[in-house]
């Protein structure tokens, strides 16, 4: 028993077992049958866990299926180099997951002899294991009644207790009530609520198993919960790339490891100055990254692309190499590589937009 169950009212308590009681049997009829949900492997829930932050279930499905067959436990995945991780990952977005996994899937085998740890500061001292990580895996993988809370169970628990703006801790202390009994399942069961149903707008509250129970539906304010938080606007900035060709090869260059994108391939280039030519923000930008004098010429694509914190769009341009031996400057390698080699490194998702009228000239 938690402090949460020992010391709520009685009354909380029954409300607890209610909710609880019909959360469990909904699940039970109505969980979806996803490949992480059919195993009590610690390193592949985790692995399915890392996947799905800030990501659909739907897009990670078939990343989680060929990356458990490449990496098929922690050992495996400690041994392979970090080109082959990224690789892997390549389009899931967010590739710092990526590195973290990689990271602390070394660290489990160096440290704990290849068994992801139980312990709460144990997990957390693993790169890329927050709070949330930590008792997905706990309650999951071990059974622990700890509450996975993120943005899903949040807006759900808020309406369910009908709180307006809630700090973390309310929310866990109401949802720490409902994991003790069978907390992964619990979990799981609140985050498919809160994806499926509990949703930020139209929310299917006639579908929804605690319908009855919920004080925001019994008081009209669901609309209203949990409060919003002002959107941001997202900045944007112009990208100026050049593929520059040196007869049928092509300068690649791999970005510092750490920060955006770090440790994958990309077309030097960089974000062009207030009032600079996209033509004069390659030809800069390549020099400073790799010490090479580039001349551009035709437009291969502008692409746009979404950021977390910012858009872009990245202007493309076809270039021609003209002198100096790469070095480099702004990045951590650089590679010739032929059109049809392009395939076995990782570029993030702009640069693979550009990548994919290139090849159809
Ligand atoms: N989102 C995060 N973890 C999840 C899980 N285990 N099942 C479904 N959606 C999730």
């Amino acid at each position: 028993m938690t402090a949460a169950s020992t010391h709520a009212p009685v009354e909380d308590r029954d409300r607890a077992a209610g909710i609880r009681r019909r959360l469990l049997g909904w699940y039970d009829s109505y969980r979806r049958d996803l490949p992480w949900r059919r195993t009590r492997d610690p390193y592949l829930i985790w692995v399915a866990e890392v996947m799905l932050v800030q990501t659909q279930v739907d897009t990670v499905i078939p990343y989680y299926e060929r990356f458990v067959a490449r990496f098929p436990n922690v050992e495996s995945l400690a041994a392979a180099g970090l080109d082959a991780v990224l690789k892997a990952w390549e389009g899931l977005g967010y590739y710092a997951r990526a590195r973290h996994l990689h990271a602390a899937a070394q660290l489990v085998v160096e440290r704990h002899g290849g068994q992801l740890p139980t312990d709460s500061a144990e997990l957390q001292a693993l790169p890329g294991i927050g709070p949330y990580m930590t008792a997905a895996i706990q309650s999951i993988a071990f059974g622990y009644p700890a509450l996975a809370l993120d943005g899903n169970v949040r807006r759900a628990l808020s309406r369910l207790y009908d709180l307006p703006d809630p700090k973390p801790a309310e929310l866990r202390a109401r949802g720490e009530t409902l994991v003790q009994e069978r907390p992964g399942d619990v979990n799981q069961a609140l985050m498919d609520l809160g994806s499926g149903l509990c949703t930020p707008r139209a929310p299917r509250c006639a579908d929804c198993p605690l319908d009855a129970l919920c004080l925001a539906r019994m008081r009209g304010t669901v609309a209203e919960r949990p409060g919003r938080r002002p959107a941001r606007k997202r900045p944007h900035y112009d990208i100026a790339v050049g593929v520059v060709w040196r007869g049928d090869e092509i300068l690649i260059a791999k970005r510092r490891p750490e920060g955006l994108l770090g440790g994958l391939w990309e077309f030097p280039g960089g974000k062009a100055e207030p009032g600079e030519t996209m033509e004069a923000a390659v030809v800069r930008e390549v020099a400073e990254e790799l010490d090479v004098e580039v001349e551009p010429g035709e437009k291969i694509a502008s692409v746009d692309h979404a950021y977390s914190h910012f858009e872009i769009t990245m202007h493309a341009f076809h270039c021609r190499y003209r002198a100096g031996t790469p070095k480099p400057l702004g990045c951590q390698e650089y590679a010739w590589v032929k059109p049809t080699e392009l395939d076995r490194y990782a570029f993030p998702a702009a640069n693979r937009a550009v990548l994919s009228r290139l090849t159809r000239i």
